[in-house]
């Protein structure tokens, strides 16, 4: 879940992009603030989008259509991995690192920074977009977040760039998203059902739907604060 138009401190020039876990990345979006996507630079990049879901692809490949790069994006229905695809220049795992690896959380968190350092090229990029904790959640706070969610399931950011670095990159840059980012995201992933519900009040579906967007909520409202989301830009050390 970049914000919008987000886009790495250092993409380079890259003739080579790899989104692992593409679904709904938009690495084929930028905005007049943050400037040009990757696929947007003066070269002209390749780009190869692996996803699961074929209607996450559907719409990745209606994205690449709407902004004329259908000819410069591959999207590909499979598993990530232990993918045999890359290196590239460029990678980008945005909220995805649990599907480069089979471990469980935290540990897929290392298996998959290993996996983005074998996928990009020397002199490249991996930009990822992690999940941290702010703080230590309560048992409490657990409780009303995603089902079976644990202290264990992310790291805190200092930890999660250890490991980075433990895994063989250089932090170029760190983000992290900011409250109004979320509020934004988690405004917009519901808004349109929102609407749809106060027009539809006794709709067969209303009840289910009701229920879906009220669960949905009180999660977000309860990891505010408490989850966040970084966004690293790491250099691959050579050798
Ligand atoms: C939280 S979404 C993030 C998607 C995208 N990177 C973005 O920023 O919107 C996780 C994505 O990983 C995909 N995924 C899960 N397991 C996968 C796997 N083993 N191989 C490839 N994609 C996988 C899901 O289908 C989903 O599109």
């Amino acid at each position: 879940m970049p914000p919008e138009g987000f886009r790495p401190a250092s993409p380079g020039s890259p003739s080579t992009v790899l989104s692992p876990t593409c679904g709904r990345t938009r690495w084929c979006g930028g905005s007049p603030e943050r400037g040009p996507p990757p696929l947007a630079a003066r070269t002209r990049p390749c780009g190869t989008g692996v996803d699961l879901r074929g209607e996450d692809l559907e719409r990745g490949r209606r994205n690449a259509r709407a902004r004329g790069l259908a000819d410069r994006v591959e999207f590909v229905e499979e598993s990530a991995v232990g993918t045999r695809r890359g290196p590239a220049d460029l990678v980008l795992c945005l909220g995805a690192s649990h599907a480069l690896s089979t471990a469980e959380p935290p540990r897929h968190t290392t298996e998959a920074l290993r996996e983005l350092r074998r996928l990009v090229a020397d002199g490249g990029r991996v930009v990822l977009g992690e999940g941290f904790w702010e703080r230590t959640p309560a048992p409490a706070e657990l409780s009303g977040m995603w089902p079976g969610a644990s202290a264990d399931d992310h790291y805190g950011l200092a930890r999660l760039l250890d490991l980075a670095v433990d895994a063989g990159f250089r932090p170029e840059w760190t983000e992290t998203a900011s409250p109004a980012e979320w509020e934004e995201f988690e405004s917009a992933y519901q808004a349109d059902t929102e609407v749809w519900l106060a027009g539809h009040p006794d709709h067969p579906l209303a009840a289910e739907t009701r229920e879906r967007l009220d669960t949905h909520r009180s999660q977000w409202l309860t990891y505010r604060g408490v989850l966040g989301i970084a966004y690293l830009t790491l250099v691959p050390v050579s050798g």
